[in-house]
């Protein structure tokens, strides 16, 4: 991580001194939002553009990946365990749009695009996003009522969900469960079971948006088309 009026500097825009003259002027913006405060630490992942120009003009890329269980999405990690972006091509400085837990497989975009994660992940524009979860314990019919209202805890309020139950396993009381809900709050599902008393087993995201793990095994990823990507944006505007 990196001073901001540094980084400006370094990249030849101008001196350090003007860079912060910039910064307080409201003419810097970093993944989008106008940064004022001197001395916002920066990193090779944000976006940052001055007077309107991005500061390193490089090709946007957008991927999905069916992100294997037992990987992180952090850029790097200092346990040195595998990152998603091992999977991904080098050369660009890509980093995941949100987060999937270590142990969570399933659908995840990862870009460049520092403006279209902002989009994807904003709380105001939630996309939704689909979850097959494996349970251990069932779901009675007011857990599934519950959900469907809007999930209360003592601690979360979460809004209202799609549930689904796509299997039953009477005999090992488990149930294969398809669950969508617009959010993205910290292990959101897991803990939203674990409201209801019953503990995730497998997790996978199947669908983020109208993007699928169609033809993807873990650890395969495929550029997002053009097409997809503008109409993962509109859709963004218009959620929420
Ligand atoms: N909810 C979770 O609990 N974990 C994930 O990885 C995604 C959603």
């Amino acid at each position: 991580m990196e001073r901001l009026q540094k980084v400006i500097a370094q990249a030849g825009v101008c001196s350090r001194r003007k860079a912060e003259e910039l910064i307080q002027a409201g003419k810097v913006k970093v993944n989008g939002a106008i940064v004022k405060t001197l001395g916002t630490k920066v990193s090779g992942n944000d976006e940052i553009s001055v007077n309107g120009h991005n500061l390193f003009k490089e090709e946007k890329v957008y991927y999905v990946i069916n992100k294997p269980k037992g990987t992180i999405c952090s850029v790097h990690d200092e346990k040195d365990r595998k990152t998603v972006l091992d999977y991904l091509p080098k050369g660009t400085r890509i980093y995941p749009v949100g987060r999937l837990d270590y142990d969570t497989s399933g659908v995840l975009l990862v870009t460049n695009d520092g403006n279209f994660t902002n989009m994807m992940i904003h709380p105001k524009y939630q996309l939704p996003k689909t979850y097959i979860i494996n349970l251990q314990g069932m779901l009675s019919g007011e857990d599934i009522y519950r959900l469907k209202m809007g999930l209360k805890t003592r601690q979360e309020k979460y809004a209202p969900a799609k549930v689904s139950i796509r299997q039953k396993d009477y005999t090992r009381d488990r149930m294969i469960v398809e669950l969508t809900i617009h959010e993205g709050k910290n292990h959101q599902v897991k803990n939203m079971m674990e409201a209801l008393g019953h503990q995730v087993r497998r997790l996978h995201r199947s669908r983020f948006g109208f993007i699928t793990d169609e033809g993807l095994q873990p650890g395969e990823y495929r550029r997002l088309k053009p097409v997809e990507i503008k109409k993962l944006k509109a859709m963004s505007s218009k959620e929420g």
